[in-house]
């Protein structure tokens, strides 16, 4: 079915203006009448944040950014959905075009800035279907014109903490001027304070929720050190790496493209974004897990992700190049690898490989 689907509608959405075939295929999933997925290897099952994924496959946010389809983004095999950015108020973003596809880097620049529906909207569709089950990320972001950016945060935090597996604190997105400052350590250890005190004010009610936090390709390895200790002494249950990047390796064959304005993600984000994953996990020290994002494509990026110090990963410009199938690929690679080693399950994976990532020369 998922292959079926693939095949039909791959070509059309290739021919589309990317962010009319982004459109479409939110329509399409919300109303396909997809099977649930086929249960999963329990080899690929993990339990990370206190929560139980089937499989370490997500999608990342900015796929389904008002929560319109979490449940159909599940049965399509995915171990986790992550939903958002949400801001509190309805705002429409950058004026279009905004989202470009790099074809022969198998890349894409986007330069969206939050458009959202808005929080009421989303929390009405994740109410609808807080006992579906599955884990669903909500990944929260302050609007543009914020008087008080943090106080966004806290509002989003309290709002969805019940029908959220977990909260993603994106500080990290290129596109709304300013918002990365809250990555400096002064505002960024008030922001966490003021999070995490929200997450436990709510808790009696809402349950335990794990809070991450999203972070930029783009930091310093000195402001890594001090993001990293503020994440640990703030006691947040994780980080994503991460988001975009600003940067634009010389390597991109589309060079026009390649002036647009915006976060680049997909293929040519992986060595930057699986170096600052190994960074990021050298300084944590195994106090919680990470999420790996940028550039994974195939099987052995997404392997490479794991022993780079992820415990999860998250995709979403591989699925515009490679289709839906690259979820099943993820996984057939993830077995094959436990099989060759040995193993039964995926713990030994994570992290196998940080120290010697973090030992080669940067890459650029
Ligand atoms: C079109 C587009 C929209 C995105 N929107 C968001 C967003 O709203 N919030 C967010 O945290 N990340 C957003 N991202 C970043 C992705 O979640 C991910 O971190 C990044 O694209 C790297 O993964 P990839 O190389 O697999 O795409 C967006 C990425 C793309 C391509």
């Amino acid at each position: 079915m998922i292959g079926f689907l693939d095949r039909l509608t791959r070509p059309l959405l290739h021919a589309l203006d990317p962010e009319d075939a982004h459109g479409l295929a939110i329509k399409m999933l919300k109303f396909a009448p997809l099977p649930p997925a086929p249960r999963d290897d329990k080899r690929l099952a993990l339990r990370v944040f206190g929560l139980n994924v089937p499989n370490p496959v997500g999608i990342a946010a900015g796929f389904d950014k008002n929560a319109e389809a979490p449940d159909a983004l599940l049965r399509l095999g995915f171990g986790f959905v992550e939903v958002g950015t949400i801001t509190p108020l309805p705002q429409p973003g950058n004026p279009r075009p905004r989202l470009f596809r790099l074809d022969a880097d198998h890349g894409v620049i986007n330069r969206l800035g939050f458009n959202s529906q808005g929080a009421d909207a989303a929390l009405k569709r994740l109410a609808a279907r807080s006992n579906a089950g599955g884990v669903v990320g909500i990944n929260v972001g302050a609007n543009k014109d914020s008087a008080d950016r943090v106080a966004d945060y806290v509002q989003l935090i309290e709002r969805f903490a019940a029908v959220a597996s977990y909260v993603t604190v994106n500080i990290s997105s290129p596109n709304t001027p300013g918002l990365r400052n809250l990555q400096q350590a002064s505002v960024l250890d008030d922001l966490l304070a003021r999070v995490v005190d929200a997450r436990e004010r709510v808790a009696p009610n809402a349950g335990p929720t794990p809070v991450l936090l999203k972070i930029a390709p783009d930091l310093s390895l000195g402001d890594l050190d001090d993001v990293v200790g503020i994440a640990r002494s703030r006691q947040v249950d994780g980080m994503i790496v991460g988001n975009t990047t600003v940067a634009r390796p010389p390597t991109l064959l589309e060079t026009a493209i390649a002036k647009e304005a915006g976060g680049l993600s997909g293929r040519p984000l992986f060595p930057l974004a699986n170096r600052m994953l190994a960074e990021t996990y050298v300084r944590v020290e195994g106090v919680f897990p990470l999420i790996g994002a940028g550039g994974i494509d195939s099987g052995a990026t997404a392997l490479a992700k794991m022993r780079a110090g992820a415990s999860l990963i998250q995709v979403y410009s591989g699925l515009v190049f490679r289709g839906l199938g690259l979820v099943a690929e993820i996984k057939n690679t993830l077995l094959e690898a436990l099989e060759t080693e040995g193993q039964d399950n995926l713990q030994d994976f994570i992290g196998a490989d940080a120290a010697a990532v973090t030992a080669e020369e940067w890459p650029h």
